[in-house]
């Protein structure tokens, strides 16, 4: 019956559960908006409240997918207006989704209760306690995942270490300890402490040369001048070459490559320069050779620039922000003994089984992370310390890397 219906509707509306979603509702999204206008749009957030900013965001993740696709761009993210509109559908979409599951879990523990023939009464109240309860088991369970994968991995810096056999390789650099640290994504997300910390962590580990493979800063002027300061106790402490990574072509490439100069970082994309000895970084062809290409997204990749002139004989690595480069037929023309890469992140997220389903490149989960056998050289490919458009890791923690060049 219609009146009925109204009742009941009426009555569901009123409910306390409602009412408290509802309220739920409103609160989160003024605060997730709040929050991410501070963060991304005035860039005047705290880093003690990082980890909550980060919970907001992933808690409206579906909404900035939908902001993404029909909002064009990845500049979605420093607008107001997408930041309400996401915000509001985004919780609207999980108070929605409770209210739902409560609502099955409700009817299956009522149809439990009227079928329950043979069973003794207190196992069937206990099964419909459980039923009745399962929303706000999921909810804890998934709260639980979320503070795991934005506040527990993301903070948990691993050294990797790796011997890397190199042919002709001098005596004086058997055994060369070379530090790699890369995607440190100075930024809204990542703060300047826990980049400081991989740092020290590298410095422990006694290198003999450090590369630096790139996204110093993640987006914004701001940033620039504290990201590249951080990589001034590495370069300070021994040799250390870099190059860009297209997080850094957003920021302003020209003043990422001069500030990281003035902070004692050797750059060379698309240019090279050489270990003589264990001490010192030369322009002068021999002992090792360092050299560097463009980021593959927004810079010109020229190999035969960097390796112009160098002996086939001069053991050389290559730095490139982007792994991809690894594939790339003009690169077969030169001796690479190992690249160094980072950007894919290792995907960020990897699961059992199915491994990393995001990972940024062409060839799949190939160049995702570790150790690999490109096409003409071994190619080492770091998850890097920061984070990129998600601010979560599940199953790829951040990490440092060793490499120990041995003559082989
Ligand atoms: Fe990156």
């Amino acid at each position: 019956m219609p009146g009925e219906r109204v009742r009941n509707l009426t009555s569901w509306i009123f409910s306390r559960r409602v009412l408290i979603v509802l309220a739920a509702w409103i609160v989160l999204s003024a605060l997730g908006t709040w929050r991410h206008h501070k963060r991304w749009i005035e860039y005047n957030a705290s880093d003690s409240w990082t980890v909550v900013d980060s919970m907001l965001h992933v808690l409206v993740l579906p909404g900035w997918v939908a902001a993404k696709v029909t909002g064009g761009n990845y500049n979605a993210v420093y607008s107001l207006r997408w930041a309400i509109i996401v915000n509001t559908v985004g919780f609207g979409m999980l108070g929605i989704g409770y209210l739902v599951a409560s609502g099955v879990s409700r009817q299956l523990a009522a149809w439990l209760r009227d079928s329950a023939r043979v069973e003794s009464e207190s196992v069937d109240i206990d099964r419909r306690s459980l039923l009745r309860a399962a929303p706000e088991l999921a909810a804890i369970a998934g709260g639980g995942g979320l503070v795991y994968a934005t506040l527990i991995e993301p903070a948990w810096i691993h050294v990797r270490r790796h011997d890397v056999p190199i042919a002709g390789l001098p005596s004086e650099f058997d055994g060369l300890r070379v530090l790699q640290i890369t995607d440190t994504h100075r930024g809204p997300r990542v703060t300047a402490s826990f980049i400081a910390e991989a740092v020290r962590l590298g410095l422990a580990q006694k290198p003999d040369l450090t590369v630096l493979t790139g996204d110093y800063v993640h987006q914004g002027e701001k940033f620039i001048e504290e990201s590249a300061a951080l990589m001034a106790p590495l370069a300070r402490a021994v040799p250390t070459v870099g190059v860009l990574g297209n997080h850094d072509w957003y920021a302003g490439s020209r003043r990422v490559r001069e500030t990281l100069s003035a902070h004692g970082v050797w750059m060379v994309d698309n240019d090279r320069c050489f270990m003589r000895n264990r001490y010192a970084l030369s322009r002068d062809a021999g002992g090792l050779c360092i050299a560097g290409v463009g980021d593959l997204l927004e810079d010109d990749v020229e190999p035969d620039i960097a390796f112009a002139g160098i002996r086939r004989d001069v053991p050389r690595l290559l730095l490139s922000h982007n792994p991809d480069v690894a594939e790339m037929t003009q690169l077969g023309n030169h001796r690479v003994d190992l690249m160094l890469s980072g950007h894919t992140h290792g995907g960020q997220v990897s699961l059992p089984l199915i491994g990393a389903p995001g990972v940024p490149s062409r060839y799949g989960q190939k160049y995702a992370r570790g150790l690999v056998d490109g096409p003409s050289c071994r190619v080492h490919i770091s998850t890097g310390v920061g984070m990129s458009v998600a601010p979560f890791r599940f199953g790829v923690p951040p990490e440092i890397n060793v490499l120990t060049l041995v003559r082989a």
